[in-house]
């Protein structure tokens, strides 16, 4: 391979057909001191004057006289090869001298003098000073070499997962999960497909060492809060937010509240009386009734203390991590926003008050469940406090580019969808050009990784498979079609 030119900030590089490099593969154009670290984003043909006649003319006389020309010189092998020869279009991410590297890419390796050849990822791995020591394997590099990022690369920072629809994107949240879980961290998921639950188990149904740090728990059956327990800063949250209750209610009900909070006597049947009895105007009244009815009947609260759910408890019941799958599938739109609301402000109490360590947060389509003034919340104030979140989504949409901005880590599927794509390549770290092309060209279980956890060296990873029971999987009405002609070995309708 050489250099062939540089048009603006790419740098083409000329690879005959025999050269084996794809798409996203690192190369490195070396000379005597330092080298420079290209990374293929696109390809092309070599556009030499006239080929496409000669292309043209090949094509032409074959079809009109097929067999053999003899060709005593081997002019047409020389000629294939010139036709097959590729352009790589190239990125420069770094200098490497002196074994280290270095972002630095602004001077241009000699035509003449330098080599280009393949740089693997775990050769590059080398010359950057590792994140952390907790490996969590997501699949192979360049082939065959195993890839996995530091569990510290997702710690104290912010996470995306995204591409198109059943592209692997909870598979390989499943993955970090469990790699964190190996690690004694701690996460909270919101689960909308069922997915979670399984993954202490193998796919032979036998557990893991983490099966037992598994929990899952449905709000409304396994899942109930205690208002006491709960305490009056999520509760007021939850009625301004969730419930859309004014400020002058929302006063009167602080004072109710903090008058039999103050009696030790808060329950959903004392706050009924309590609202009864209150002294009031008739419209916040009725206002603070509808609330309470809501707050009542939703199955969310419970005054008995043997089904009450404490979040704290979770923690120090589970000395070594642990995950705490919420099941919100099966919970209406309304519960699945109280819940969240709940469980995000009790986490973001007893981290304050440092009652708990910081806790990684999986949150597949959040944008369903999450109120708008929350999504800042989650990146500025609460990942200061420990909430350190993952972001699953299928609609790179529905997440802000405000929020983007302040992503640290990057994966992405598979998106062919020409605004997704617009969408994705701005809002991400890398440049525009690798991401489009990449993104676009990738098959299905690879992701392109960026940011962090690979210190902004974009790398496209096949992931691995995932030994855990299929979950999460869309009903299908002809299922038992397909299952009966799997066992029969035939397609279920021979024509
Ligand atoms: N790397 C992989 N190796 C083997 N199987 C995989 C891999 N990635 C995904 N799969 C399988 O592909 C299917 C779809 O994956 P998954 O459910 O993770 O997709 P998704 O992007 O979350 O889809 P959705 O948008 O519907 O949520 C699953 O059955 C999963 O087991
Ligand atoms: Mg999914």
């Amino acid at each position: 391979m050489k250099i062939l030119k540089k048009e603006s900030d790419d740098i083409l590089v000329i690879a005959s057909p025999r050269e084996r490099v794809h798409i996203g593969d690192y190369l490195v154009a070396s000379e005597s001191q330092r080298s420079l670290v290209l990374q293929v984003y696109d390809e092309r043909y070599l556009d030499v004057e006239g080929i496409e006649e000669e292309i043209a003319r090949e094509e032409v006389l074959s079809a009109s006289a097929p067999g053999f020309t003899s060709d005593p010189t081997e002019l047409a092998t020389i000629s294939t090869l010139i036709r097959d020869t590729r352009i790589l279009l190239c990125k420069a991410r770094g200098t490497i001298s002196g074994g280290r590297l270095t972002p630095r890419a602004n001077w241009m390796p000699s035509r003449t003098n330098s080599t280009v050849t393949r740089l693997l990822v775990e050769d590059l791995a080398v010359s950057v000073a590792p994140l952390g020591v907790r490996n969590i394997r997501v699949g192979t590099v360049d082939n065959e070499s195993s890839f996995g990022i530091p569990a510290e690369a997702l710690d104290g920072r912010i996470t995306v997962i995204t591409g198109r629809k059943e592209s692997g994107k909870s598979h390989l949240a499943k993955i970090l999960l469990r790699g964190l879980l190996e690690n004694d961290a701690y996460s909270v998921i919101f689960d909308l497909n069922d997915e979670y639950g399984t993954i202490g188990r193998r796919v032979d149904g036998t557990e893991t060492g983490e099966a037992k740090k598994v929990k899952v728990l449905r709000p409304g059956r396994d899942m109930k809060f205690s208002l006491a327990a709960v305490g009056l800063r999520p509760i007021t949250n939850l009625l301004s937010h969730s419930l859309e209750m004014p400020g002058t209610s929302l006063r009167e009900f602080v004072k109710i509240w903090e008058q039999l909070d103050n009696r030790d006597e808060l329950t959903l049947a004392t706050l009924e009386s309590g609202i009864q009895q209150w002294r009031c105007n008739e419209f916040v009244r009725d206002a603070l009734f509808a609330r309470y009815h809501t707050l009542a009947s939703c199955g969310l609260f419970t005054d008995s203390t043997h089904q009450q759910f404490d979040l704290q408890d979770f923690f120090t019941l589970n000395r070594s991590g642990g995950a705490l799958v919420v099941s919100l599938s099966g919970v209406s739109p309304l519960n699945r926003r109280m819940v969240v609301e709940l469980i995000l402000s009790k986490l973001v109490e007893l981290l304050e008050r440092r009652k708990i360590p910081p806790v990684f947060l999986f949150a597949e389509e959040a944008h369903l469940y999450l109120r708008d003034t929350y999504w800042e919340d989650l990146i500025t104030r609460m990942r200061h406090f420990g909430v350190f979140t993952v972001f699953v989504t299928n609609q790179p949409d529905a997440i802000d580019q405000k929020i983007y901005r302040q992503v640290d880590n990057i994966f992405l599927y598979n998106f062919s969808n020409d605004s997704d794509l617009a969408l994705i390549s701005q809002a991400s770290m890398a440049d525009s050009d690798t991401v489009k092309a990449i993104v676009r060209t990738l098959p299905p279980r690879m992701c392109l990784l960026l940011g962090y956890a690979v210190r902004n060296l974009p790398v496209v990873v096949n992931v691995d498979p995932f030994d855990s029971p299929a979950t999460g999987l869309t009903r299908r009405f002809f299922e038992d079609s397909i299952e009966l002609s799997a066992s029969a070995g035939r397609p279920a309708h021979p024509s």
